[in-house]
């Protein structure tokens, strides 16, 4: 039980503030762009979009890099909460003072709840797990937790179980395949972020994290960016999507740059909830990123509002982490 907030008198403030940072790049991004940095001041962090790191064929708007930059202000806030500080955040729209997302600054003392502990002590365990999910159905009381979370961050989830209503999905999910890998401008840019499974490249996707053996990895990226392998990809999602326990969609009321930073701060927390239960959650977000599947999703799970993610949920085996750049290289 936590009772009292322990001062920490022999670590300064500004190393606190640089731990709790090492921790928020933990979050996860589209593409593991890592598209975030942070700025220290007295007393305060402040969160600020790169857009060098855009990716402007799959994510015109930026839409996924303020969600990644969401998903990272939880990870920031909650660190601090467990380092016994509590906070005051001031979300600022993108584009506002140099790309500026979020002013996070320390506001006295905090005890963290049993809660929050468990969630941060979830961020070493979750990952993206892109290989097949057991027929294990996802405790119940966990998916109640899942729509809770969301609330709490002004988001909401919306669950998928019915067999009819994850094909329809699925058609979608295999649709989105085909129209995106037959632009070659997409493959270009996914192959950028792509990289052999021994390189020392500290963002992107490792081949091992889709299957792929360390020889094979060495020409992934040349694969994905000459050939359609559309139909190859939609076959495999749609076993994946099918094949899972759960799909969930995550969305908003709104869809501005600051309903992205509260989808991902939901994301955040329904995904480190998720790890902290050993269920895995894996993205599917190809009807999200074409506009005109987007429009159907919301049609087919019945909402006027705007779908943001698509996930599937579910027990899988372990797998590796993937690299993150280190906290100097995302200091400004
Ligand atoms: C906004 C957003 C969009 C993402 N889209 C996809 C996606 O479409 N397909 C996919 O396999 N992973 C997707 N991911 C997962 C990232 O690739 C993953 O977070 C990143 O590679 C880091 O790996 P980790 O989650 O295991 O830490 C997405 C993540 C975020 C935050």
């Amino acid at each position: 039980m936590n009772t009292i907030a322990q001062p920490k008198p022999s670590v300064s403030l500004s190393d606190r503030l640089l731990d709790a940072v090492g921790h928020a790049i933990k979050a996860p991004s589209g593409h593991n762009t890592q598209p975030w940095l942070f700025r220290l001041k007295s007393g305060q962090v402040e969160l600020l979009a790169d857009p060098r790191r855009a990716c402007p064929v799959v994510d015109p708007n930026n839409r996924e890099l303020t969600i990644s930059c969401g998903a990272a202000l939880f990870y920031l806030t909650l660190a601090l909460h467990c380092d016994g500080l509590a906070t005051m955040v001031r979300v600022l729209p993108l584009g506002s003072e140099e790309n500026v997302i979020a002013r996070v600054m320390v506001a006295g003392p905090h005890v963290p709840s049993d809660d929050e502990q468990s969630l941060f002590d979830a961020i070493p365990k979750r990952r993206t797990n892109r290989f097949p999910f057991s027929k294990q159905d996802v405790d119940p009381e966990l998916q109640s937790e899942w729509i809770n979370d969301a609330k709490s961050e002004r988001a909401w989830i919306h669950l998928i179980h019915a067999e009819r209503e994850k094909h329809a999905v699925a058609d979608l999910i295999s649709e989105g395949d085909r129209q995106q890998a037959s632009d070659k401008h997409f493959r270009r840019e996914l192959a950028k972020w792509i990289h052999s499974n021994t390189s020392s490249r500290r963002d992107g996707i490792p081949g091992y994290s889709q299957g792929v053996s360390d020889f094979a990895s060495h020409f992934g990226w040349l694969a994905v960016r000459t050939f359609d392998w559309g139909d190859g990809q939609a076959a495999k999602d749609r076993q994946l999507a099918e094949g899972s326990p759960l799909l969930a969609v995550i969305g908003t009321e709104g869809d501005t740059p600051a309903d992205w930073i509260k989808c991902g701060q939901a994301l955040a927390k329904i995904s480190l909830r998720a790890a902290s239960w050993s269920v895995d959650a894996s993205y599917l977000n190809q009807p999200i990123e074409v506009p005109r599947l987007r429009t159907k999703l919301a049609e087919l799970i019945g909402t006027n509002a705007h779908p943001q993610l698509l996930l599937r949920l579910g027990y899988g085996s372990e797998v590796k982490p993937t690299p993150r750049r280190s906290v100097e290289d995302v200091l400004v």
